[in-house]
């Protein structure tokens, strides 16, 4: 692939774990009923695991791809309560997230542990969309390149630099999810060149998202920015109108 690439415009719902069988049927008739109109930008869906196969249902005849909130780094065996890449693909899923920070923080996902779920993500042939940003106190001791460089840092030496050609990567700023605290378009705008320039000759055509309070009030504004190609959507991804909105602005 050469530099010149342009890069494509992804925005990318993370449901978290909400929603049930009727909210979902509501919110993804709501986004396909008003996909018409959104343009030159790729999207897609991260239900809770147990509604892969109804969001699959919903998006047979759509352009919106599925992806799932995590992955196991292993392939199969005595996991219980765990979800492999080969499932996910088996179900139609394009995309996994891969080390949200509610995840490592919460759920106490190690860098290493993220490390190896990428690389299990893509043995299976899904696209991970890693996801890395500082907390506020890191970003406050002047610590938020440092953080964001060893996360990346990290993957980068368990997969290699090539691996990102099929992989996306999304600054998350701890504080700013779920927060309604958006990074400035100076902090944002940093952050991506920065992971760009790490991914060394893989940063041109490396798709980078944002991902921290986007809604459609902010989303313009953050998609005029260079280094930004998408966003990651939590909260503006439960609603079909919000969701539209973002993705029609990145188009
Ligand atoms: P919010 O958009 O709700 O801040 O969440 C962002 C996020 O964590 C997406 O993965």
């Amino acid at each position: 692939m050469n530099e010149s690439k342009t890069r494509r415009r992804l925005v990318v719902g993370n449901w978290k774990m909400n929603g049930n069988l009727a909210t979902n049927a509501e919110l993804l008739d709501g986004i396909t009923a008003q996909w018409q109109g959104v343009d030159g930008v790729d999207a897609a869906l991260c239900p809770p695991f147990v509604y892969l196969s109804q969001a699959a249902h919903a998006l047979k005849n759509s352009v919106i791809e599925l992806g799932a909130q995590s992955v196991n780094e292993h392939d199969a065996g005595a996991f219980t309560g765990e979800i492999s890449g080969a499932m996910l693909d088996d179900l139609g899923c394009r995309y996994v997230i891969v080390g949200h920070n509610e995840r490592r923080r919460l759920e106490g996902e190690t860098e290493a542990r993220v490390a190896d779920k990428f690389h299990a993500a893509l043995q299976a042939g899904l696209i991970p969309i890693l996801c890395v940003g500082e907390s506020e106190q890191e970003r406050d001791a002047g610590q938020a390149l440092e953080t964001i460089g060893r996360q990346l840092g990290v993957v980068i030496e368990r997969v290699g630099l090539q691996a990102f050609e099929n992989a996306v990567v999304a600054y998350e700023p701890v504080w700013a999810v779920g927060t309604g605290k958006v990074a400035s378009p100076e902090q944002a705008e940093e952050v991506h060149r920065f992971i760009r320039a790490e991914l060394g000759k893989l940063g041109p055509q490396t798709q980078i998202l944002y991902g921290g309070s986007v809604k459609p009030g902010n989303a313009e504004q953050l998609f005029a920015l260079p280094d930004i190609d998408g966003a990651l959507l939590g909260g503006a991804s439960l609603n079909a109108d919000d969701f539209v909105a973002i993705c029609k602005a990145a188009g």
